[in-house]
């Protein structure tokens, strides 16, 4: 039989554990944590000799206090001593978050990258956060994005259904940087019913000009579906992996596709998907399972 006694330290156990798995959810795992996750893939017909080291940050939804402009620059010095070919930033580099206590400028979270450095340099694109913060952007879709304008300051290179071509040890391939697809808001003031993207991927297709391997970024994996064979690989944020994670699994992912490109390495038909779990928040403040991390991809 529980006594009285019993019972109220079950009940304190449960409180204390309440507060404890709250506590590591809302500061430990967002605020302190950062792993790097490693993906090894040789996609088919990939050119013999071509080792390429992708180092890629997602997600930085940049506010006080959950990602300030020192924490983003942590982030980056980090990013720099993994020794990678070149970096890529998945977008949505602004907060997404009415929790916060400030936000942080869009010149100052550029700033906070423009040490990042690779010997085949620095690429973006833009996440639907860098958009819809934007309400100039909103109301005049044919303006470019304070995000974009920034990063460009820093001598960032933004893609927006752009490729270009880079060559490794003598060996080129594409890198592809595809427009986001949740760009526009809906609303009656901007004269629109219904989410719309800017993404064009036949258009960003068409200027691989020859058969050397493309690289494409692409903000949300929702994309994934649609990309043809003649990718190598498509790397994604946007998903956070969920926020919060178990077992595989997320009870919340903003993606039509549910847990099918959630997070991680996924292979379909032999084409391949790397998402990564991005570094700050959107929505809410909190990580679980899921903490900030560094993808790093290496091909070949
Ligand atoms: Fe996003």
């Amino acid at each position: 039989m529980i006594t009285r006694r019993g019972l109220l330290k079950i009940f304190g156990g449960l409180i204390t554990a309440g507060f404890a798995s709250s506590a590591y959810a809302v500061v430990f795992e967002p605020l302190l944590r950062l792993r790097v996750t490693t993906h090894r893939i040789v996609p088919s017909g990939w050119p013999e000799g071509l080792k390429l080291r992708l180092v890629a940050l997602a997600d930085i939804h940049a506010c006080e206090p959950w990602m300030s402009a020192r924490r983003i620059k942590a982030i980056c010095d980090h990013a720099n001593t993994l020794d990678g070919d070149l970096i890529v930033l998945l977008g949505d580099y602004a907060s997404g978050m009415n929790l916060v206590t400030d936000y942080v400028h869009s010149q100052d979270w550029a700033r906070a990258m423009s040490g990042l450095s690779a010997p085949l340099g620095v690429h973006a694109i833009l996440g639907n956060h860098d958009y819809w913060e934007d309400r100039t952007f909103q109301r005049n879709p044919s303006v470019e994005t304070f995000g974009e304008t920034a990063l460009k300051a820093v001598g960032i290179p933004v893609h927006v259904n752009k490729a270009v071509r880079l060559r490794k040890d003598g060996i080129g391939f594409w890198l592809a940087g595809l427009g986001d697809q949740l760009a526009l808001l809906p609303g009656a003031r901007f004269g629109r019913r219904t989410f719309a993207g800017v993404d064009d991927l036949p258009a960003t297709l068409a200027q691989v000009s020859d058969d050397a391997p493309v690289i494409l970024l692409a903000h949300e994996p929702d994309i994934f579906p649609r990309i043809p064979d003649r990718v190598a690989v498509t790397l994604s944020g946007h998903t956070h992996g969920g926020q919060v994670r178990l077992f595989g699994y997320s009870p919340v992912v903003p993606s039509r596709f549910g847990n099918r490109f959630a997070y991680g390495h996924v292979v379909e038909n032999g084409r391949h998907l790397c998402v990564s779990g991005g570094l700050g928040c959107s929505i809410a403040p909190v990580r679980f399972g899921s903490p900030p991390e560094i993808m790093f991809v290496e091909l070949g």
